[in-house]
């Protein structure tokens, strides 16, 4: 994971360099770092945790200088410690890095035979120790770091500064994105365009295995047969404002209420005025015979979700998978496969590879992304933009929901051209959905209550049948990675298969049952669940609460919705029973222990 930012700028690079990384903390945040060039002077400032850490240390020691990289840590190799954080240095040599270098313990061996020593853990400190013998042996800055990108396994985009050079950056990238930003007389470099809204909105996208030259005025890209390569520049409108709480305590918070206009944004863009769904037309259903869809966290569980939709309305068979198991698995993609890969950010390292796995072999290639200009979306045949808007908060809400909705009307797209009958109220319900969100979102004083007694468990089991299930086991990621208390989600009908056997007044279990046809099912688990003194938390409409809240810790009780829209529904007391248990606890909501929000590694 990790971000990174450059610039070669006509003003002081700190404090652009700091503002970058506050835009690429979702990349991680247990270290932060910049270098800069001052009069021909390499200098460099780093401090552990996040990048706020760096701010105050950058107040006491101030960096100066107009040339600058900078760098936010997700930890791979070595603890989160000073010594390990980015840039790291060899002498003239000063680089950031988002990979991994899989050949380092190589490369570590051959430059200690060599004479060469280390000051840390990480595989990244090889890359500059390498760049830096390359120098000693008389090449150029370029040729220095061209050589040493030759010698390098693995994935990486990284950037180089140079001691006596005032107006030079290389920026390569090889299985991680890396974006050139043009000012006017300026040169800026980041791991996404986010990062350099505020400075620039002309992007150049560099390809797989390109080597950048920057100086302010000019930039050389040789692809990876080192010829020179015309890379397009593209206008990209960003938000610059976009990492603003409005208001709310939390990114998070601000999220989660964002959903009803996201949704709306989306039907709009998806769903005309006479409810046809609006598809790129590229999508032809009519041929494909399976549909595989690959993700990885949430995103798997909106695969999951989307899974009964194409099933059961559309009668197309459907596999889902984790990307990490799919790209290594080897499955056998037969023509007639609609793969589709669902991304918030688009970049997820083992969902592009699964991607690439799936190039040439399958019929088509969907890709579901909040970012239009990700690798995913720039690989991909067709491109369905989520139109999330920016999320920020690690823990994904809006851009769930907004999965859910692109995919419920991709496959009620398939019912249409397959002639297999659509839901009763689809598609026109699904504009129900915004107002039935807000309402649910505005209802949440029961939910605060509940998380404050969740709160104090240690474990917590999610149960729901059918396109329900996938809820529980989304609402069990979300509350176990934000409150850090152990929660599994299983279906309903598998508890007296063996987690049955962890129920006791100590475990609530968190039901999610819409009064729909499984309700008499799901309600029948819960008994067994209460016969055996477990508290339940059960989350249901009005009718669901009515039949069945006799015995019952807690009910929460949701607006009526059909049936098909339910999971979309009750995502919204997942993520705010996640949150609220986050806040009992004091844990960190935006930016929980361990986690970054895009996952740019294996
Ligand atoms: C990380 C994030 C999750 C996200 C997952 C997949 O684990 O913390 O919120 O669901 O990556 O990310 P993607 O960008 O591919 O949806």
């Amino acid at each position: 994971m990790c971000g990174i930012v450059g610039v070669l700028g006509n003003h002081e690079a700190a404090p652009i360099l700091v503002e970058g990384l506050k835009r690429l903390e979702y990349r991680g945040y247990d270290s932060a770092g910049i270098a800069t060039v001052d009069a021909g002077k390499l200098a460099r400032r780093r401090a552990v945790g996040k990048l706020a850490n760096l701010s105050d240390l950058l107040v006491h020691e101030p960096l100066a200088g107009k040339s600058g990289i900078g760098h936010t840590r997700w930890a791979t190799h070595g603890a989160p410690t000073v010594d390990n954080a980015h840039p790291h240095r060899a002498g003239p040599v000063a680089v950031v890095h988002n990979g991994i270098i899989e050949n380092f313990k190589e490369l570590r061996a051959n430059l200690a035979a060599d004479g060469f020593e280390f000051s840390t853990e990480t595989d990244t400190e090889t890359v500059a120790l390498l760049a830096e013998r390359h120098l000693r042996n008389g090449l150029s800055p370029q040729e220095a770091a061209y050589q040493t990108i030759g010698e390098l396994d693995g994935a990486f985009a990284l950037a180089f500064l140079f001691d006596g050079h005032d107006d030079l950056m290389i920026a390569t990238r090889k299985g991680s994105p890396l974006a050139i930003g043009h000012g006017d007389g300026e040169m800026f470099v980041g791991s996404d365009a986010i990062a350099l809204a505020p400075f620039t909105d002309q992007i150049t996208y560099l390809e797989e295995g390109d080597f950048a030259i920057l100086t302010r005025t000019s930039l050389e890209i040789r692809d990876q047969n080192g010829e020179l390569a015309n890379r397009q520049k593209r206008l990209i409108q960003l938000d610059v404002a976009r990492i603003d709480k409005g208001g709310h305590k939390h990114f998070m918070a601000k999220e989660i209420a964002e959903q009803p206009t996201a949704i709306d944004r989306a039907l709009a863009a998806y769903l005309g005025h006479d409810n046809a769904i609006n598809l790129p037309e590229a999508l032809d259903f009519s041929k494909i015979e399976r549909v595989t869809l690959v993700a990885c966290g949430t995103g798997y569980y909106a695969c999951l979700a989307a899974k009964y939709w194409f099933e059961q309305i559309a009668r197309v068979p459907v596999e889902v998978d984790v990307a990490s198991e799919f790209r290594y698995r080897e499955p056998p993609i037969t023509p007639g496969t609609l793969a589709i890969f669902v991304s918030q950010s688009g970049e997820t390292a083992d969902t592009l590879a699964a991607l690439r796995y799936t190039a040439g072999k399958a019929t088509q290639i969907a890709g579901l992304v909040n970012v239009p200009e990700s690798s995913i979306a720039r690989e991909s045949d067709v491109v369905l933009p989520i139109l999330a808007g920016p999320e920020i908060s690690v823990a994904s809400t809006k851009a769930f929901t907004c999965q859910l909705v692109i995919l419920l009307l991709m496959a009620l797209k398939a019912a249409e051209q397959r002639g297999t009958s659509l839901p009763a109220g689809l598609p026109q319900d699904l504009r129900s959905l915004p107002g039935l969100i807000h309402q649910t979102i505005a209802g949440e004083s029961k939910v605060k209550s509940v998380s404050r007694e969740l709160a104090k468990a240690q474990d917590i089991i999610f149960l729901g049948r059918g396109h329900l299930y996938p809820l529980a086991l989304e609402g069990a990621l979300k509350l176990k990675e934000l409150s850090y208390i152990h929660a599994e989600g299983y279906a309903s009908g598998e508890l007296k298969h063996g987690p049955i056997a962890l129920i006791d007044e100590n475990v609530p279990v968190v039901v999610m049952a819409p009064s729909d046809a499984l309700f008499d099912k799901t309600v029948s688990n819960m008994q067994e669940v209460m016969a055996r003194g477990g508290k339940v938390v059960l989350i249901t409409d009005a009718k669901g609460a009515q039949l069945a809240s006799d015995g019952v810790t807690e009910t929460l009780v949701l607006p009526e919705v059909n049936d098909a829209l339910s999971p979309i529904l009750y995502a919204i007391p997942a993520q705010q029973i996640a949150y609220y248990t986050a806040i009992a606890k004091g844990t960190d909501v935006d930016q929980p222990r361990n986690l970054a929000k895009s996952v740019t590694v294996e």
